[in-house]
């Protein structure tokens, strides 16, 4: 199985490119934050509890995603691998990753960061917004923080994978056939 990680701030693309990414490889696609939208949006206990800290822009505790990715890994077959998007966010995260994994005698195949500037951030979020409807997007204070949520707790990760080897950037500035392209390039060598 291949366990590939899709990095990035906010707004960076990840869910856009994540869906030619997993026709053309076939894997299954788990973004922690649709599945955490899922649950506030049927109301659980899981999703209430998540609900508030989304809005705040802060991320929701460790244990509560590492649950959802594993019981993916348990429960979806007929895949060739994986496209973590959005997970891991924060090195306990990464650290669960890897024993998760190891428990399967698996590895993380390869991260693919796209990577684009704080000020390009704001813009791709507003312009979400306009159109999604996503209750993180609304307004200006909870998008600063879910930057600073990145810069301070999920960045880190970047000198966690460069030290293993695994990690792979990609300029994500440019328009959505570019940015798919040079992933496209990227993966064909894994
Ligand atoms: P999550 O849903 O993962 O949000 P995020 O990481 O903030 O990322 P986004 O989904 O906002 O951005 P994206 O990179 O997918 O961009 P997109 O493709 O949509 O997480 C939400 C929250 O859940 C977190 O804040 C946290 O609270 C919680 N959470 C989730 N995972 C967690 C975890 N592991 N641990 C703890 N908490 C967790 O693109 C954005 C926009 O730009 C779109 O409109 C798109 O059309 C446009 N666009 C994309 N590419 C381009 C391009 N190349 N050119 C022009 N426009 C483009
Ligand atoms: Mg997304």
């Amino acid at each position: 199985m291949r366990y590939y990680i899709l990095f990035g701030p906010p707004g960076a693309g990840k869910g856009t490119q994540a869906t030619a990414m997993v026709e053309k490889y076939n894997l299954r696609h788990i973004s922690t934050g649709e599945l955490l939208r899922k649950e506030i949006a049927a109301g659980s206990e899981l999703g209430l509890k998540a609900k508030a800290l989304i809005d705040a822009g802060a991320l929701v505790p460790d244990e509560i995603v590492e649950g959802m990715i594993e019981s993916e890994f348990n429960t979806v077959k007929d895949v060739e691998g994986f496209l973590l998007d959005g997970f891991p966010r924060t090195t306990a995260q990464a650290t669960a990753l890897d024993g998760m994994l190891a428990k399967k005698s698996e590895e993380v195949t390869a991260v693919v960061s796209i990577m684009i500037p704080d000020e390009m951030i704001k813009e791709r979020i507003k312009h979400r917004a306009s159109i999604e409807g996503r209750a993180d997007d609304a307004n200006d204070e909870t998008i600063a923080n879910r930057i600073r949520t990145y810069h301070d707790k999920t960045e880190p990760l970047v000198g966690y994978y460069k030290e293993n080897g695994k990690y792979h950037e990609i300029d994500g500035t440019g328009t959505i056939d570019e940015v798919r392209s040079k992933i496209f390039g990227l993966m064909d060598k894994f």
